[in-house]
């Protein structure tokens, strides 16, 4: 099993790998793949659940996500990503939703998009045994503040202040630190800073791993953010299995005979 420890100790030696899944079979392919992490995204909002955004996304729909994940896993660490304003309202609220997805979902760890407001509840949770996992630059549950998905820390107000909160969220005691849509040089500086591992999505090359969804990673989604890469084409390797079924049953060619037994018992009785 993949600790938080071990992440420490793999920072700047091999670079960490972390892929989303959501169900059960995808779990299982990343985990199989040798993936050090297993994100239960929000974006499962996008992904799976047919929202547009992940504000929508509830702690009922993530947590039942997380356990089927969970349950597939034998290896990679299990992180749970808090649903927008399942965290920093109130804090027993937060811990309370956060405890749920480690003692009653199997996860290992939480995510929550950072800022000022996540530093004490990040170092209370960890106090009580909560690993977390911090995220800044571009925090998608901010859309309707940002009007968009605009890059983040591109001057350099904005810069100091991304450096400043990942400090912050690294004395905190987080474990590690997403870094999303922001330029590679000021990814590179705030993980030469900090002594957690960076993982970094469209974040350049210098984090100490790299995430992606696993929907766009495998070239599921219908639209892929342009930091992503599609490793595969699995979305037209599903349409053409769906079109050959479609046309088997049209045609009667499916079931044949070797999908279909008869009982001998049963008489003939029209
Ligand atoms: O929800 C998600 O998939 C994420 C990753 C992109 C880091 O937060
Ligand atoms: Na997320």
């Amino acid at each position: 099993m993949v600790t938080v420890r071990d992440l420490r100790e793999q920072m700047g030696e091999d670079p960490i790998t972390m892929l989303t899944a959501y169900d059960a079979p995808t779990a299982e392919i990343v985990d199989e793949a040798g993936v050090d992490v297993v994100l239960v995204g929000d974006s499962v909002g996008n992904t799976t659940l047919g929202y547009e955004t992940t504000v929508p996304v509830t702690v009922d729909q993530l947590a039942s996500h997380v356990g089927a994940v969970a349950r597939a896993t034998d290896e990679a660490l299990v992180v749970a990503d808090m649903p927008f304003l399942s965290f920093g309202v109130d804090e027993a609220e937060t811990i309370e939703n956060a405890g749920r997805m480690l003692k009653e979902e199997g996860a290992s760890a939480v995510k929550l998009e950072s800022g000022p407001h996540t530093v004490d509840i990040t170092e209370r949770m960890v106090q009580l045994g909560i690993p977390v996992m911090a995220h800044l630059g571009l925090t998608p549950q901010h859309v309707n503040q940002y009007g968009g998905y605009p890059r983040q820390g591109t001057d350099q107000a904005g810069a100091d202040r991304m450096l400043e909160l990942a400090k912050a969220h690294a004395d905190a005691g987080a474990f590690s630190l997403v870094l999303e849509h922001v330029p590679s040089n000021l990814a590179e500086t705030i993980t030469e800073a900090i002594d957690v591992p960076t993982i970094g999505i469209g974040a350049g090359p210098h984090c100490d791993g790299q995430v992606l969804v696993f929907d766009d990673a495998v070239g599921l989604s219908e639209w892929t953010p342009s930091f992503s890469k599609q490793f595969g084409d699995v979305r037209s390797e599903m349409e053409s299995a769906v079109d050959e079924y479609v046309g088997a049953v049209e045609d009667g060619e499916f079931p044949a005979e070797e999908h279909s037994h008869e009982a001998a018992d049963i008489d003939d009785i029209y």
